[in-house]
Parts: structure tokens; sequence; C-alpha cells
């Protein structure tokens, strides 16, 4: 997970509106929070809030903060540390700097980071986005204003549709939420605290957001959710259904040839949605599916409600059903408890399934979780340890999976320029970056690659001659 930035860009011409003010959003943390900023951008342009190229150029710097950890968390603080100069200095200039935390430290902590750092004009939680425009006028007016409610009544409010401009921007690869929040309570994990509880969006809503995609030139789109598969809707005949109807429901959208969802959680996976991998074919060989440990003892103490040998189950009927399918998981080394030998078990885990890319993070131990209370905490040398074992382990398992689509041809859906002239870059199936030379031309297509070298992250490859 690392950080990135997004900016508003000015409105389109058709809007005839200057922006008047600046916005530069920092966003940490997962793609959950870069859909965020995406959003908070597209409702504050109306606004008159343009694009600003750096910090210093902004009128207004949201930090999009990340609570999964806790070197996540003190980053924000960090981030505040170095704004102070700058709001110092421009105080009393006609451009006074404005800076929010939103994400899910603004969540958390709530008031805590008004009382931490006194640069902070706005705290808003995920819940409370819609409420931006209202937050910045108290804001200018003086006030420090907090949100960070999780609204009673309808929580897909702040999802309001974006309009046709947002759209346009989303380019050819977009994010559809599906559904927001956690009950699983992991015992590690913050986000059912942070995101609140697991609520899915109905399905008209969702297929209406993906046609006005398509339309606009979306050829790929991913379905976001803290825990994505838990999706549990009414269907289009009326009867309940799951998240392998809204995948069917998408793949008849003219124009969408992939779509993708993440994150998955193993024990939401059902019959049908193992056999969409089957059946739909604009379903891509690819699945993010975290196991966090292959210990029976430490799964069941961080409250995973599976064993190991129910992971490498699914992972077998998966393939059954998709032969080619990419598997990607997080694995969490040094939960508490864990001994030599539970951590073999993970490395016997990954072993087994042969993982295509993997993140791996470290147990931080997160105040109001129960794993932050329990004994027996894991050094901290021994996380360090571990986690270069684990790292040797799987980092050996994506270079050999890299490597051997070498002689491959795959199709490529092409993205955008490449960082090189004359070279542009598009991902594979089984989304591995994918270089090649070709014309502008060829963006916004599909087309067959064939495969011809590796590097650390990327393939590269030339379009095959079609036949
Ligand atoms: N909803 C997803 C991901 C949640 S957060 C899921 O269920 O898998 C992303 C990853 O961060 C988790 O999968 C886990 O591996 C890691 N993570 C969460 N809490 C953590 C903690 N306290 N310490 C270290 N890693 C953590
Ligand atoms: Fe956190 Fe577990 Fe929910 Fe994932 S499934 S968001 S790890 S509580
Ligand atoms: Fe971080 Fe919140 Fe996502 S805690 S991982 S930004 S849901």
């Amino acid at each position: 997970m690392t950080a990135s930035t997004l900016t508003a860009t000015p409105a389109a011409p058709a809007l005839a509106q200057t922006p008047q003010r600046k916005l530069f959003i920092k966003s940490f943390g997962c793609q959950m929070n870069a859909y965020d900023a995406q959003r908070m951008a597209d409702m504050l342009r109306p606004e008159g809030y343009g694009e600003a190229q750096s910090p210093e150029d902004a009128d207004l710097i949201v930090l999009n903060t990340c609570h999964i950890r806790e070197r996540a968390t003190e980053k924000v603080y960090s981030e505040l540390g170095m704004l102070r100069d700058m709001k110092e200095q421009r105080r009393d200039s006609a451009r006074p700097l404005r800076i929010a935390v939103a994400g899910c430290v603004a969540q958390a902590e709530g008031p805590e980071i008004f009382r931490r750092s006194d640069v902070v004009d706005l705290v808003v939680g995920p819940q409370s986005y819609h409420h931006l425009p209202q937050q910045l006028h108290d804001v200018a007016l003086g006030q420090r204003v907090i949100e960070t409610e999780f609204p009673a009544d309808d929580k897909f409010a702040h999802l309001a549709a974006p309009g046709p401009d947002a759209i346009r921007r989303r380019g050819l690869s977009a994010f559809v939420t599906v559904q927001e929040g956690c009950d699983k309570f992991c015992s590690f994990c913050v986000v059912p605290y942070t995101r609140g509880m697991e609520v899915s969006r109905p399905l008209a809503s969702l297929v209406d957001e993906a046609q006005r995609l398509a339309q606009a030139g979306v050829r790929e789109i991913t379905l976001l959710g803290q825990n994505v598969n838990a999706w549990h809707g009414v269907g289009e005949g009326g009867h309940r259904a799951g998240l392998a109807a809204v995948l069917a429901r998408l793949a008849q959208i003219p124009g969408i040839l992939r779509l993708r969802y993440t994150t998955s959680h193993p024990l939401d996976m059902d019959e049908a949605l193992i056999s969409a991998h089957r059946d739909i074919p604009q379903l891509m060989p690819f699945l993010h599916l975290p196991v966090q440990s292959g210990s029976d003892a430490i799964l069941k103490a961080m409250n995973r409600k599976h064993g190991a040998a129910d992971y490498l189950a699914l992972v077998a009927r998966l393939r059954a059903a998709r032969p080619d399918l990419a598997l990607s998981s997080d694995f969490i080394v040094g939960f508490p408890g864990e001994s030599e030998a539970d951590f073999a078990a993970t490395l016997a885990l990954a072993e087994a399934v042969g993982f295509a890319s993997t993140f791996f993070f470290k147990y931080s131990a997160r105040p109001g979780t129960p794993g932050a209370d329990l004994a027996d905490q894991v050094p901290e040398a021994v996380k360090v340890e571990r986690l270069a074992r684990l790292q040797a382990l799987v980092e050996a398992q994506r270079h050999a999976y890299n490597h051997a689509m070498v002689g491959q041809t795959v199709p490529v859906l092409f993205e955008k320029p490449g960082r090189n002239a004359g070279q542009i870059t598009g991902k594979s199936p089984y989304m591995q970056p994918v270089h090649v030379e070709a014309g502008l031309d060829v963006i916004g297509l599909e087309l067959p690659v064939t495969i011809t070298s590796t590097s650390t992250n990327s393939l590269f490859g030339h379009v095959a001659p079609s036949t």
C-alpha cells in the first residue's frame, strides 16, 4: 500500500466554471481510499476547486488517511508537522491554507486529531464526504469542524452518482463500490470500527453507474468493497443474490471487456462465485484472496473462521473452475502467539499455493482490537526476521510466475502511454503491467501480445500479428 496523490483537474470548458481555489488530496491506504479521493475531487469541482500541482499550490490540502497499522497512522501526524510552517506563512495572506484530515484515521481518532495538531481545520470520516461543501463553508467562517458519525439512514447517500464530467475522468479502468464496511471482526483489524458494519449497495444503483461508465469509454470495472464478496441483495429476478449475480449482470453491459473484484474473504467465496470464474468470460483470472496465516492455531486466534486446509481446498475448487487463475494474498507475520512452527505452516501454505503476487505485513497491535490485548506479543526482531523469510519465498514465486509468461501470447488492455517514448502500457488478465512499442491508437483496445521478457514488476512484448 503506497501513498498516492490525486488532484481535481479544472472543470471541462462546457461547464464554463473557472476554478478559483485549488485542491490537493494525498491518499494513503487501500483502493477504497483512492476511490474516495476521486469522489471528493468530483464533489469539490462544482464548488470551484481546481487542480493543485503540489501542496504549496493548494488552498485546501486533504490528507486521506489509513489506520490499518500504527505506522500508517503516525504518518498522518508527521505529514501534519510538515504542513505547519506552510500554513503559518499563509496565515494572514489572501490565500489562507486549509487542512482537512479524512479517511480512517479521521474516523478512528476524531477529536484527538484536533488535540494533537492545531493545524487541522476539518476532520471528516468516510461516511460524511457528501457534506464536504457545507463543512468547508463552516471552515471558511473560521470554525474547526468535525463530522465522523455513521449515518443512521442511507449509508450510501455519500455515494451520490458521479456526474458525466466526473465519469469522463475515470479513463479506461474504473472502480465501482458495491459494498462498504465489514462484520468479520478479525482480531487484528480496525476496519469494522473505521468503516462500520457491512452494507451492500442495491444492484440497480451499481448497474446504473457501470452503464454510464461504459458509455463514457470505461472498458474495465473493478468492484470494490472492504469485503466485496459479502455483497448480498436482490437479483434481477427478485431472488436473493450474491456477487456472482452482480458480475453476471455487469458482463451484459456493452463495452465492458473486463471485470474484477477486490478484496475477498475466503468464507464468502460461495459456489456461484467460484462458478462465475468458469462461466463469465469478462471475469479476469486474477483473485486477491487474503489468507493471513497458514497456521490453524493462529487463524483461530485471528478469528478468521477457516483453517489452512479450508483455504487450500478453496484454491483447488477455484483452479478447477478456472485453471489459469492467478492468486494473490495478504499475510501477517508475528501475530501474538505465533511460534516458529506456526510460521513454518505459513511458509508451507505459500509454497503449496504458489502465489502470483503477495502483500506481507508485520503484525501491528491496534488499540481497541482484541489482538492488541493478547499476551505473547512477538518481539520486533522476530517479526523482521520472519518477514524477510516470507518475502524471499513469495518474491521468488512472483518472479517465477512472471518469467513463465515469456513466450506466451496474452490479451492486453492498453491503458496509457508508457514511461519511455513510443511505449504503451496495459495490463494482462493476471494484473501484470505489460509494455509494448506501439502507436497511441492501441489505447482502449484489448490486443494479443506475445511476451518476450520480464523485469522485476513488468512484462515486455509485442502486439501479435492478427491472423
Ligand atoms: N478486507 C480485506 C483487507 C483488509 S486490510 C481482507 O479481509 O483481507 C488489508 C490487509 O492489511 C489485511 O489483509 C491484513 O493482511 C493487513 N492488516 C490488517 N490489520 C493489520 C494489523 N493490525 N497489522 C498488520 N497487518 C494488518
Ligand atoms: Fe479486516 Fe477481517 Fe474485515 Fe478484512 S475481513 S476488513 S481483515 S475484519
Ligand atoms: Fe486503511 Fe481504512 Fe483502507 S484503515 S486499508 S484506508 S479501509
